[in-house]
């Protein structure tokens, strides 16, 4: 039996910082409410002269590196975004060529459950034998699609990447996936304007729908619905238990909910990774950068289990069972 185990995690952040105080005198709101109801300090904001595809270029080159693998030795390149360069060619496409990679390139779009998606598709591949080596990236410049006027968004979200080298092993590493979406919900999260359904007109640019729309409170009702549930699910699909879990690795949307899924599940809250604080909600990339913060705490080792979860826009949801393979550097 071919498993599929990840053998590298990286993260890149652009340097550009946007505070809570910053915010302040953009929006009504303050740090205090930021950081009360969301648990975010900071984001970081991709430079002008950055697109998603440059920023899933670094996090993917830095994976490329730490898993030893050359860019010609990559046989596909997933990246998962929700804010893509353009409508087409796909920021897979533009990232597989500022990596100097060969492969073919696509990306999903499965909103903040994308990174899980990719994991799936990439884990699934190797255990069917079709490929040894893929690099998965969940990237995203959301900032841009940000109405800096409309305080109950532009709060929460920010920019980065993520990225792991998934590859055939010998041992079991990807143990289980269960994915999940309920399309019923597709208009909690959107942004409507600018596709198909609607076509950017001056009007609508004016109205704002180039922008994102949530409504917050349904999101979080599902979120923490969704996230024990999936859990719970992918662990059975394992053979393992919420006991042999030894951390849980939620999308990083609000701390909160992250806290509140941790108790549901019964787990407690140091073995639940909180990576939001310097980074806001980075959707797709936020379980790979939440992860390589754990990577780079030296708290994780080999053998230990995770539970990856991703919620979002969709409704999408989906959690991965991981054991680790990878020696503490
Ligand atoms: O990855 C995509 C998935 N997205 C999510 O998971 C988001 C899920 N939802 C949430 O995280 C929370 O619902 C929010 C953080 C978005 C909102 O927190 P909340 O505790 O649900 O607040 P709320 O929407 O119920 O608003 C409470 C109050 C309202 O004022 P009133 O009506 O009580 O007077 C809001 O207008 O807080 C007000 N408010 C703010 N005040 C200061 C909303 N945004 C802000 C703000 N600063 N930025």
């Amino acid at each position: 039996m071919t498993y599929a185990a990840i053998t590298s995690v990286a993260s890149w952040l652009p340097e550009r910082r946007l505070t809570n105080a910053d915010l302040e005198r953009m929006v009504d709101t303050s740090d205090e409410w930021i950081r009360t109801r969301t648990g975010i300090s900071e984001r970081r904001v991709a430079d002008d002269a950055d697109a998603t595809s440059d920023l899933a270029a670094r996090a993917g080159a830095l994976a490329l590196e730490r898993a030893g693998v050359a860019p010609g030795d990559v046989d596909m390149l997933i990246v998962a975004t929700s804010t893509p360069d353009m409508a087409f060619p796909s920021t897979a496409c533009l990232a597989q060529a500022k990596m100097g990679l060969t492969c073919p390139a696509f990306d999903i779009n499965a909103a903040c459950t994308g990174f899980i998606y990719a994991l799936e598709l990439a884990a699934s591949m190797i255990e069917a034998n079709r490929l040894t080596t893929v690099l998965v990236i969940g990237a995203e410049v959301l900032t841009r699609l940000l109405d800096f006027t409309d305080r109950t968004t532009c709060v929460l979200f920010g920019d980065g990447a993520g990225a792991v080298v998934v590859q055939a092993s010998d041992e079991a590493g990807v143990l289980s996936v269960h994915l999940g979406a309920d399309g019923g919900g597709a208009d909690l999260l959107t942004v409507p304007g600018g596709g198909s359904a609607l076509p950017m007109t001056a009007e609508l640019l004016s109205q704002g729908t180039q922008y994102i729309h949530m409504n917050g409170n349904e999101v979080y009702k599902f979120a923490v619905r969704a996230i024990p549930r999936v859990t719970k699910q992918a662990l059975a699909e394992s053979g393992l238990s919420l006991a042999d879990v030894d951390w849980l690795v939620p999308h990083q949307a609000n701390e909160r909910i992250t806290l509140t899924v941790g108790e549901r599940l019964g787990i407690s809250h140091d073995r639940v990774v909180n990576a939001i604080a310097m980074t806001g909600n980075t959707s797709t990339a936020s379980i790979p950068l939440a992860l390589d913060d754990l990577q780079r705490s030296g708290k994780l080792h080999a053998g230990d289990v995770l539970a990856l979860v991703g919620f979002g826009a969709g409704l999408t949801y989906g959690a991965a069972i991981v054991r680790w393979t990878l020696k503490e550097a």
